[in-house]
């Protein structure tokens, strides 16, 4: 019963493969033998689990995405799915689970382990940090440095014209990467799901901006926000009378190479994970909060929508 899994599910992001390659290191260290789950839990229900070695891991460290696959999967939220699972995981002998994902991935591994009992640590990755109980996740910290990289060369060439130029981030229903980016990048506008906005309120003084010698603005505008972004475009072109373009970031947001933070972060969460396991902690998600890391049960977690940081969400009212 030494042996001990990881499974990356949801969305990639960045620091995934540092984490992958420190469980293979840590876990060796440990005395404990570690496993490759392919393709997230759909590796686990098609038997896709190797034992993993160094050699496995070797040069990844710099590598966004992840090199054991991730999934959105839906047969494992089915019962008899589940069941093929745990009887996969039993042919390994492997009653040790390490799980890198979302709060979808969180709700799938607490009914698993609510009925087959599975021991696992989860350790919250995705770019939306809108996990519960964690003020950090892995993969946020490249995603907006990404965001930043491509927001500064959209200055560039909207300072050349006179343009806005509306940028779509993703994040689902959370604003955190757009507000972050916003606070960073020195937009004029931001738009995000958790404070509802009135455009109309903004045209004069933008129109007096105009009249005063601004030449562009910069708006960003959260995926998960009712309008289409193209209308915020439009809103500009009619309303305040600017040519306005749109970018959408989309998937590059997801990946590149990890920064330093997220491979210490990566590095941490797969430390704390792997000890809770050693010491016998049954269905624990790995948090970081100003005080640091804290293990929460998946109950305190899973499923429970998450607020903006209030702080944040200040700067943006203000
Ligand atoms: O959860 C991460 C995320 O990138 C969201 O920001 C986005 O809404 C979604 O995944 C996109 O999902 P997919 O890659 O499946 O299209």
């Amino acid at each position: 019963d030494n042996n001990i899994a990881i499974l990356c599910s949801g969305g990639d992001v960045s620091g995934m493969n540092p984490a992958v390659k420190h469980f293979v290191e840590y876990s060796i260290q440990k005395g404990l033998t570690p496993y490759f789950i392919y393709d997230g839990y759909e590796g686990l229900i098609d038997n896709n689990i190797e034992q993993a070695t160094y050699a496995d891991v070797a040069g990844i460290i710099t590598k966004g995405g992840t090199k054991i696959g991730s999934a959105r999967s839906k047969r494992f939220l089915e019962k008899k799915y589940r069941k093929i699972a745990k009887k996969n995981l039993d042919k390994h002998n492997i009653n040790m689970l390490v799980v890198l994902g979302g709060d979808g991935s969180f709700r799938g591994l607490d009914i698993f382990y609510k009925e087959h009992g599975i021991k696992f640590c989860g350790i919250p990755s995705t770019i939306d940090n809108d996990i519960n109980g964690t003020e950090y996740c892995l993969g946020v910290d490249t995603a907006l440095n990404v965001i930043r990289s491509a927001l500064d060369s959209i200055r560039d060439t909207a300072s050349s014209f006179k343009r806005a130029f509306v940028i779509e981030t993703m994040g689902r229903d959370c604003g955190y990467l757009a507000l972050v980016s916003h606070l960073t990048s020195g937009s004029e506008l931001c738009l995000i799901p958790e404070v509802p906005y009135n455009l109309e309120l903004y045209v004069n003084e933008f129109k007096k901006q105009l009249h005063h010698g601004r030449r562009y603005f910069l708006a960003i505008v959260s995926e998960g926000i009712e309008q289409d972004t193209n209308e915020i475009a439009e809103w500009f072109e009619k309303e305040v009378g600017i040519e306005a373009r749109v970018t959408v970031l989309g998937h590059i947001q997801r990946g590149g190479n990890p920064t330093s933070y997220d491979r210490l972060m990566g590095y941490k969460f797969v430390n704390y994970a792997i000890d809770a396991l050693i010491m016998g902690e049954q269905e624990s998600v790995i948090c970081y909060d100003k005080n640091g890391f804290n293990l929460k049960s998946i109950d305190e977690v899973a499923g429970i929508k998450k607020d903006l940081d209030p702080e944040l969400l200040q700067y943006l009212i203000d």
